[in-house]
């Protein structure tokens, strides 16, 4: 069928044609922001779950769901580097760079004096990372008070400009939100910093919602971070239900006048395990090979086996060529278990090592994003299906 008219999107944050089985987030984060309006802030969201199971295009929608209410929203990726080898930008700059547009965007000539407030801080927080550049919002700040979140401590500097970002906001009737993806990546100093931040924005009522997605290690993290993350509000982002999963396939098809046979639906629904990166990787092939316009069993198939290559050859690929020899020998031991997790002591004993040898290896998988902790002295691959994948390979 017309490639062209493809309505299947597989790649990390495409936003897909039907985006299903995340109902119950999208309303939990609507009386969120409408209770926010009220003065009433709620606990930071945390979106938890495997790779491509779809957090970042959940935390997206969030994203616009806020700006369709008319909020401030700054959404940002903790651990982009500022270009290949080189240092992780600071959750600082990530931040300061994330809110200039959304505040620029709302100068105007009647600004309230709550708003010049929050540009003077904006300032003074921008020059805390950035000693050479400055922003000009077009108006004149002599007079007005703020700034002061240029101490260089990041407590207090991120605490001042949450807090005076999020007042002025309240004067449109409107918040701010925060979305912060791969969390996992903040420095710890971060993390604590972010978790007593949005304590103080919940306790005094700030109208200020965050929301974090990253790995499943992330709930662990905040954990260990602040005892009072135990509050926040917690999602884990699983694979689709069975019929999710057909909706995900179907609706996009339907609204295309196209339809799918069912055991076309059956045959890539089980073959993607009901992970979305996967459904949308097969749906596109399968739509691919069709003619007319229904999908067949015969093209569901075709299309599953060449999803199945492209994804071998990028979606896994790109993670294998990632690591070394010998990192690839420990994953290869955590294989027989498949998806499940494995004991680190079981992983050591198949290589004839020891734990505390293999340590550095594991923690370099950990920090690539290979492997979590999904409990103490357990590891598990963040990628759905890696350990078939690997056994498929040579090297
Ligand atoms: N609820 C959904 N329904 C249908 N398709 C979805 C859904 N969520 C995500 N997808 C699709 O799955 C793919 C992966 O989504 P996304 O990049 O958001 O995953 P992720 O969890 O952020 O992955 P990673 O951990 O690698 O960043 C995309 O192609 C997207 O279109
Ligand atoms: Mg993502």
């Amino acid at each position: 069928m017309d490639p062209v008219r493809n309505p299947y999107v597989p790649g990390a944050g495409r936003k897909p044609a039907a985006l299903v089985g995340r109902d119950a987030t999208i309303k939990s984060w609507h009386v969120a922001l409408e209770r926010a309006e009220r003065s009433v802030t709620d606990q930071p969201f945390v979106l938890y779950g495997l790779r491509g199971v779809g957090k970042t295009v959940l935390l997206t929608q969030l994203r616009h769901d806020a700006e369709a209410r008319g909020w401030m929203t700054a959404q940002l990726e903790a651990g982009s580097s500022r270009g290949s080898g080189s240092a992780n930008k600071s959750l600082r700059m990530l931040l300061g760079e994330a809110l200039y547009e959304p505040l620029s965007d709302l100068v105007r000539p009647n600004a309230g004096a709550r708003f010049l407030k929050a540009l003077k801080t904006a300032l003074s927080f921008k020059a805390s990372y950035d000693a050479t550049g400055t922003w000009t919002f077009g108006v004149d700040l002599s007079g007005t008070p703020g700034g002061g979140a240029d101490s260089g401590i990041l407590d207090t500097d991120l605490r001042k400009i949450i807090k005076d970002v999020s007042l002025a906001a309240r004067d449109d009737g409107i918040g701010l939100a925060v979305l912060i993806d791969e969390a996992q990546e903040l420095a710890e100093e971060e993390l604590t910093t972010m978790a007593s931040v949005t304590q103080a924005a919940a306790q005094d009522n700030w109208p200020v919602l965050f929301a974090f997605a990253g790995l499943p290690s992330l709930p662990q993290t905040f954990a260990e971070a602040k005892s009072y993350s135990e509050r926040f509000q917690y999602s884990h982002i699983e694979r689709l239900d069975e019929q999710d999963a057909e909706e995900a396939l179907a609706k996009p098809a339907r609204d295309a006048d196209v339809e799918w046979e069912s055991s076309a639906l059956a045959h890539v629904v089980e073959a993607s395990g009901r992970y979305p990166y996967f459904l949308q990787q097969f749906g596109q092939e399968a739509w691919n090979c069709a003619n007319g316009t229904v999908i067949t069993l015969q093209d569901a198939t075709l299309g599953v086996a060449k999803g199945q290559q492209l994804l071998d050859n990028g979606f896994f690929r790109a993670r294998w060529d990632r690591a070394t020899a010998k990192e690839k020998r420990y994953m290869r031991a955590m294989c027989p278990e498949g998806d499940a997790g494995v004991g680190s002591s079981e992983v050591a004993s198949r290589m004839e090592a020891t734990i505390n040898s293999l340590g550095p290896t594991r923690a370099q998988l950990i920090h690539k994003g290979l492997i979590y902790a999904p409990d103490h002295g357990v590891v598990a691959f963040t990628v759905p299906g890696m350990a078939d994948f690997i056994a498929r390979q040579v090297d």
